[in-house]
């Protein structure tokens, strides 16, 4: 045996169990009472807890926005994510006019390749179908190379009409894929951002005013509408309002392959941050919403109408941020969190708010299998070695000097967490321990997916 963590906790979706776990090969090889034997490293982890290792499976890392560039790239973002104990990441590269999806991700799947130091799958955003929609024509060959999930902006430049979500849905259906979409009504919100500034009314807040929960939960009912009208399944993204939510339960209710997603911002946060003198850094769409969205998302996370908690990691510099001190429209989107939500979320579990078994759900082993991410996402015999060590017995404040990102600020500053990961392991192998990066760029490898598990 390569590993022999002893004495501790397993943790999975189900269930709790003390257990030794052995490692060989960067494999899970045997989950016993008692595991005896030589071993290359022997760990005792009495008192701990032994968690799959987080699956994060939406960031931006390195992702160009006008003529700025998310804070980021595949090394620091994925340090940052083994420091928080997550060992697998999915990025979302966009497809542009012309270009193939195979192209646009092997591009960025070699960017990742040398500096990686967790693993990576992709999903793709799709921009534009081209003449006779021949790129419809590929999501095949996407699949085969191992991307199975697409994404459709229904908002910014890069947005698809309700005709093209219509055909990309019809395409992943029938191609074993899953459709992903961000949900905000773009009309509306450009009409209220027009208004708001001819008024003069140009502050954080009113980041959160032109996009309110009506125009979020709009586009979440729309989108269900046309996956349910063809029979496609269909994964909401960063889902942030009440109505949303409650639409995802109603269709899951009927039966139909719903799923959603959230982040810790939409469940630690609300609107108010807007007003604050840093508002400005908050700024992420869909905007953050009213306490009782806040409220909503927890209970759809305890009834399991919420699937995923992933981060939308996309940071920008300070400087970039006060770009927008007086103007809201020039504030680049996004927030960190790939480092703070499987903390986040096992310290809510230490505090009684969500169990254990659901932290790991939806932090790990939902998404990857939702994501066709087969050797991923739990302690059993068989997958990765991909393994957190968990103390719930540490403190841990966040601060920016403890976090292993490249941004030079963070939404969390000061946020204080009752248990924090003590050891991270990607296939056997550690990378971060008691608050240090272990790893070595390139560990991480590429993930080739398979279809949906749970479609
Ligand atoms: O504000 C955000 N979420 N920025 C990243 C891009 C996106 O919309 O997911
Ligand atoms: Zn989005
Ligand atoms: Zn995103």
């Amino acid at each position: 045996m390569d590993l022999i963590i002893k004495n501790g906790t397993v943790v999975t979706a189900s269930e709790m169990f003390r257990a030794d776990v052995g490692v060989e090969q960067g494999k899970i090889a045997v989950i016993a009472e008692r595991i005896g034997g030589e071993a290359g490293r022997v760990i005792d982890a009495a008192g701990k807890y032994v968690l799959p290792g987080g699956v994060d499976v939406h960031t931006h890392l390195e992702l160009p926005v006008g003529d700025l560039v998310s804070a980021d790239g595949y090394y620091s973002g994925t340090r940052a994510a083994v420091c928080g104990g997550v060992t697998t990441v999915f990025d979302y590269p966009t497809q542009t006019k012309g270009k193939g999806i195979v192209e646009t991700v092997a591009e960025r799947r070699a960017m990742a390749e040398t500096v990686a130091c967790c693993d990576y799958a992709f999903h793709c955003a799709i921009t534009d179908l081209g003449a006779g929609d021949a790129l419809l024509d590929e999501f095949q060959a996407a699949a085969d190379y191992g991307i199975t999930s697409f994404k459709c902006y229904m908002v910014y430049d890069i947005m698809v009409n309700d005709g093209v979500l219509l055909k990309i849905l019809e395409k992943t259906r029938d191609t074993g894929c899953l459709t992903t979409i961000h949900a905000e009504n773009r009309d509306v919100l450009e009409a209220r951002i027009a208004s708001f500034v001819s008024a003069g009314k140009t502050d954080p807040w009113h980041h959160y005013m032109s996009r309110p929960e009506f125009v979020e939960a709009e586009a979440v009912k729309r989108g269900i509408h046309w996956a349910v009208a063809v029979n496609a399944p269909l994964y909401i993204v960063h889902l942030a309002c009440k109505e949303g939510l409650y639409a995802v339960a109603e269709a899951r209710t009927q039966g139909h392959p719903i799923y959603a997603e959230t982040c810790p911002q939409y469940l630690e946060f609300t609107s108010e941050v807007y007003k604050r003198e840093l508002g400005r850094n908050f700024v992420c769409s869909p905007a953050i919403k009213g306490p009782e969205s806040r409220d909503a998302l927890w209970q759809g996370i305890r009834r399991g109408v919420i699937d995923a908690v992933a981060t939308d990691h996309c940071p920008f510099a300070q400087a970039e941020k006060d770009r927008g001190i007086h103007d809201f429209r020039k504030i680049p989107n996004g927030c960190a969190g790939i480092e703070n939500r499987y903390p986040y979320m096992l310290s809510a579990a230490n505090t009684g708010r969500i169990s254990f078994s659901k932290a790991v759900e939806v932090c790990a082993e939902k998404p990857a299998a939702l994501f066709g991410c087969t050797s991923k996402g739990s302690i059993t015999v068989g997958k990765d070695a991909d393994i957190v060590l968990y103390d719930p017995a540490k403190d841990f404040e966040i601060t920016l000097k403890n976090m292993h990102s490249n941004c030079d600020h963070t939404i969390w500053e000061g946020i204080r967490l009752k248990g924090y990961p003590t050891a991270t392991f990607l296939r056997g192998e550690p990378v971060y321990e008691n608050g240090t990066y272990k790893g070595a760029p390139g560990m991480g490898r590429y993930i080739k997916r398979g279809a949906s598990g749970l479609n």
